[in-house]
């Protein structure tokens, strides 16, 4: 495929993570030596370490607590408990990054499965947690490649009604990146490392391989 640009940053809610244990995270899943196991320990922590920094916005609401001095006014978070989305298969594989970090979040499921010729995403199941409209949403895929499965996920999620949404993937194409972002821009794009491009099959380069195969020791 024909080497394409991206358009978006910080400024446009896309924001690629920098923090060393992450992209140290990326590089061992990268590697086609790391076996079924070790991969999905990384990207739980992947996902644990995304999931704090795409959380850091979640509203609080002081409450009281009795400490063994006195009690005190403390923060908690507030509202109606977050929903985790992943897109199956692969996306299942960061769903305990996240609940390890709020153990009370709903989950919901999406299932997609992309066309090997064709690449466009086919949905065979979706069940969100109720009532979607009042709840962050985190949305979650390893792979963003062409976009077509994050933009369908995303539309079926705002079909139901979902509204506050933010997307976690841990290694992305310029070209899938462009795409979410412009079907959907009031999204947040949190993305581990932006790779260089797609190849004709529409796998992300240098990628990691097929994510679902990875974490499930198929193929
Ligand atoms: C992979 C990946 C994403 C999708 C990304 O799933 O987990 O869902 O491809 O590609 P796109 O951005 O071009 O849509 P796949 O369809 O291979 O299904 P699987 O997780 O069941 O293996
Ligand atoms: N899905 C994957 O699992 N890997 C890619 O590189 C592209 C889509």
């Amino acid at each position: 495929m024909a080497y394409v640009e991206l358009k978006y940053g910080p400024e446009d809610n896309v924001f690629e993570e920098k923090h060393p244990l992450i992209q140290h995270k990326i590089t061992m899943i990268r590697d086609k030596e790391t076996g079924t196991n070790e991969f999905r320990k990384c990207i739980e922590e992947i996902a644990m370490l995304m999931g704090y920094d795409a959380l850091r916005d979640l509203p609080l609401e002081d409450v009281e607590v009795e400490t063994p001095i006195e009690k005190t006014m403390s923060p908690m978070i507030a509202g109606k408990k977050l929903a985790i989305v992943p897109i199956l298969r692969a996306g299942l594989g960061m769903v305990s990054g996240i609940t390890a970090l709020v153990p009370s979040a709903k989950i919901g499921h999406i299932g997609l499965y992309r066309d090997e010729t064709t690449h466009e995403p086919h949905e065979y199941y979706c069940k969100l947690p109720t009532p979607i409209e009042l709840r962050t949403i985190i949305v979650l895929d390893p792979m963003l490649a062409t976009g077509g499965s994050a933009v369908s996920a995303i539309d079926f999620i705002k079909q139901h009604g979902g509204r506050h949404i933010k997307f976690l993937c841990i290694i992305a194409a310029p070209e899938g990146i462009n795409r979410l972002h412009e079907a959907h821009p009031d999204v947040e794009i949190y993305v581990g490392h932006i790779d260089r491009e797609l190849n004709d099959n529409a796998y992300i380069c240098p990628g990691l391989g097929d994510a679902g195969d990875r974490i499930f020791g198929t193929k």
